[in-house]
């Protein structure tokens, strides 16, 4: 079974003509890397927050693991079944790497003292050495800073790594260890990534790639 599945998915903001996200459907799997292209203003980031369970669609549905969003403990899917991987890192600040990594397991309810070790193994996945592990985010590279919020992202049990633009602030090198690193989780892991991008390189290095436009997921490139 897919662990996401869209069906007509639209989605209309409130005191908008148009829709944003328009009849959309489609499966998602665990162990894939999928990409989504398209202009500014296409709808991407408004279909992450319908699959991030931050609104629910206007229109259609969407499942995940055959249940209706809909019907789901939505602050419950949000915490124990999506990560998101952003642009701009989002670590806090005054926070070390460790910090920012065992931060979300303690408020899972994870005791720090198994919280750090674990920390520990996922930042080490992602290449982070234990020096860096104990600086502040403003102390590493901007790659660096999107492998800790990587390891950050799979502090939870969650399946489906959501990423907006995730190598938007990266150069081609970084750019090229976040995408090895992000194939690395779908095709051992069995995580399912859905990654919106500009980049034709992620896009060309995904399993599936979807062009947007006007709403509509229109065709796979
Ligand atoms: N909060 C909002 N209220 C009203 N319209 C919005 C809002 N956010 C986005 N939109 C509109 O929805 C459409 C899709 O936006 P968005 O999903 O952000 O596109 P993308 O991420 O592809 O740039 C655009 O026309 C945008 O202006
Ligand atoms: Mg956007």
């Amino acid at each position: 079974m897919s662990i996401l599945s869209l069906e007509n998915v639209t989605y209309t903001y409130k005191n908008s003509q148009r829709a944003a996200v328009s009849g959309i459907s489609c499966t998602f799997e665990e162990g894939n890397v999928y990409a989504i292209v398209g202009p500014s203003g296409s709808g991407k980031s408004t279909l992450l927050s319908l699959l991030a369970g931050l609104d629910l669609c206007t229109e259609g549905k969407i499942s995940f693991d055959g249940d209706s969003l809909d019907g789901l403990n939505l602050d419950r899917y949000r915490r124990e079944s999506i990560s998101m991987i952003f642009q701009a890192f989002h670590l806090f600040p005054l926070m070390t790497v460790m910090e920012n990594v065992c931060f979300p397991m303690e408020l899972c309810g994870v005791t720090p003292k198994d919280a750090s070790p674990r920390a520990k193994i996922l930042l080490e996945s992602v290449g982070i050495t234990k020096e860096q592990m104990n600086r502040f985010p403003s102390k590493l590279s901007g790659g660096e800073r999107q492998r800790v919020a990587i390891a950050r992202s799979l502090a939870s049990n969650a399946k489906i790594i959501l990423g907006d633009e995730p190598t938007g602030n990266l150069d081609g090198k970084n750019t090229q260890n976040i995408i090895d690193i992000l194939c690395s989780l779908a095709h051992e892991k069995g995580y399912c990534i859905i990654i919106v991008t500009h980049d034709m390189e992620v896009a060309g290095a995904a399993d599936v790639a979807f062009r947007m436009r006007d709403g509509e997921l229109r065709s796979q490139i």
